[in-house]
């Protein structure tokens, strides 16, 4: 496996092969990532990571400076799951100058759910994973459905400028106990971690009653808030959207339902397909 800094070196690695696919990633690699990896293998002629914690997608209160970097440990995770290539740009490699040039995702589908909460989180997303796939020759990229409404995004992004790539969601990977795994778990103590089951307890639930008919959608959102609330969490969000376009679902629409929320200053997302 090749660990890759800068992108001329990248563009010279990349000249012998004509299907990458990629699987951009922060770093600080769990079980997830690596199945996205193992996921991509078969879908090119070479498997490209791409670790980068991108300042963009930062609001100036968020864990920016804190998230957690681990190249070392990540790039040997990554040869384990048989990627090929690691391209880890410093952020004076990726941004030389202030990027000025940025993608404004619409807002019906980015200033919802987690854009309303991280106001111009999706421009700092769209704005790198579009460098990111210029610059690995993207032919298939993965991305994780813990992050729904990004996946979203980027496919809506990537079929209305019409790029060549295939854009593929990997599942979300749960630990034992129905954690969804995620980077910032690592903040949570192990107390905590048990309190975090309620999150996804939370989901399942509102699953199951959707399942068995129940079509007040907005109190199973309300109670699904309560819960939280009550167990000492602040909850952000916990929405019954449609599949297609995270808009308020009707009948005999296929749904899903997100929920973001704060553990005390630890911030989680989960949501599953219905
Ligand atoms: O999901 C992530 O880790 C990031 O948002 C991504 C897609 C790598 C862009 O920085």
């Amino acid at each position: 496996m090749k660990l890759i800094h800068t992108i001329a070196e990248l563009r010279d690695a990349l000249s012998q092969y004509r299907h990458p696919a990629v699987v951009p990633t922060m770093g600080n690699l769990h079980a997830g990532h690596l199945a996205l990896v193992r996921q991509a293998k078969p879908l090119g002629d070479v498997t490209i990571s791409t670790i980068f914690v991108n300042r963009l997608q930062f609001a100036p209160h968020e864990d920016f400076d804190t998230y957690p970097r681990t190249l070392e440990a990540d790039c040997q995770h990554l040869e384990a799951a048989g990627c090929d290539i690691v391209f880890a740009p410093k952020e004076s490699e990726l941004y030389p100058q202030a990027q000025t040039f940025k993608v404004h995702p619409p807002t019906e589908l980015a200033d919802i759910l987690e854009g309303h909460f991280r106001p111009g989180f999706f421009i700092g997303v769209c704005t790198v994973v579009m460098k990111l796939l210029a610059v690995t020759q993207a032919r298939t990229a993965l991305f994780g459905k813990k992050d729904y409404q990004q996946l979203m995004v980027i496919r809506n992004m990537v079929k209305q400028f019409a790029l060549p790539i295939d854009v593929v969601g990997g599942e979300t990977q749960r630990n034992e106990a129905g954690l969804a795994l995620s980077s910032r778990n690592g903040y949570l103590t192990p107390a905590q971690r048990e309190e975090a089951l309620l999150l996804s307890a939370t989901l399942r639930g509102i699953v199951q009653a959707v399942r068995s008919g129940e079509t007040d959608l907005a109190r199973l959102e309300h109670e699904g808030m309560q819960a939280l609330r009550a167990a000492g969490w602040m909850p952000d969000y916990v929405a019954v959207r449609r599949q297609a376009d995270l808009q308020t679902p009707q009948v005999g629409d296929a749904k899903v339902v997100l929920a973001a929320a704060r553990l005390a200053s630890t911030r989680l997302i989960d949501n599953l397909e219905i």
